[in-house]
């Protein structure tokens, strides 16, 4: 038995300490926001968030979480993270939606680290995450629209109207 910390809350799980992250959310916690594309670390589809750090599950063995929080899709969430899935619906990313769980991780902690990232910044933090509907330049307009959206918020908290 090993337990980890998922989405803030600490979870028994009864796989080997060598199964991979993404079988034990996908098969023993039926957790399944979290996709299998590849299960070679080469699509990003399994994206999770290990202390807030972009993480492929399918080559991340239970023992080698230890101590450290899993954030999954199901727990993605905060107003930045609720500005960045306003500006996915508006931009309208989706196509078949496979990806975007993965994509979505990833974007979240892009704009974390770096608030107002440049197009080379989307696209160096975003490379690991294939999308085979091919939805990259609206994953950037999106993630440009967050920013934006976030950075009008913050100048508008320092100096508020009048
Ligand atoms: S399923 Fe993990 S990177 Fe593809
Ligand atoms: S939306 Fe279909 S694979 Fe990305």
């Amino acid at each position: 038995m090993t337990t980890i910390t998922i989405n803030r809350k600490p979870v028994e799980v009864q796989s080997e300490p060598d199964t991979p992250l993404l079988w034990v959310l996908r098969g023993e916690l039926q957790m399944t926001g979290t996709k299998f594309g590849c299960g070679i670390a080469q699509c990003g589809a399994c994206t999770v968030h290990v202390d807030g750090e972009p993480t492929r599950a399918c080559v991340t063995p239970i023992s080698a979480v230890g101590n450290r929080e899993v954030t999954t899709i199901e727990g993605l969430s905060g107003p930045q993270v609720a500005v960045l899935k306003a500006a996915w619906a508006e931009v309208d990313v989706v196509q078949c939606g496979y990806c975007q769980s993965g994509q979505l991780m990833a974007a979240a902690a892009l704009l974390k680290q770096n608030p107002k990232p440049t197009d080379a910044d989307i696209d160096a933090a975003m490379a690991g995450n294939i999308c085979r509907c091919g939805t990259y330049p609206r994953i950037r307009a999106a993630i440009h629209q967050a920013a934006a959206i976030e950075q009008a918020a913050a100048i508008h908290h320092i100096l508020p109207p009048g």
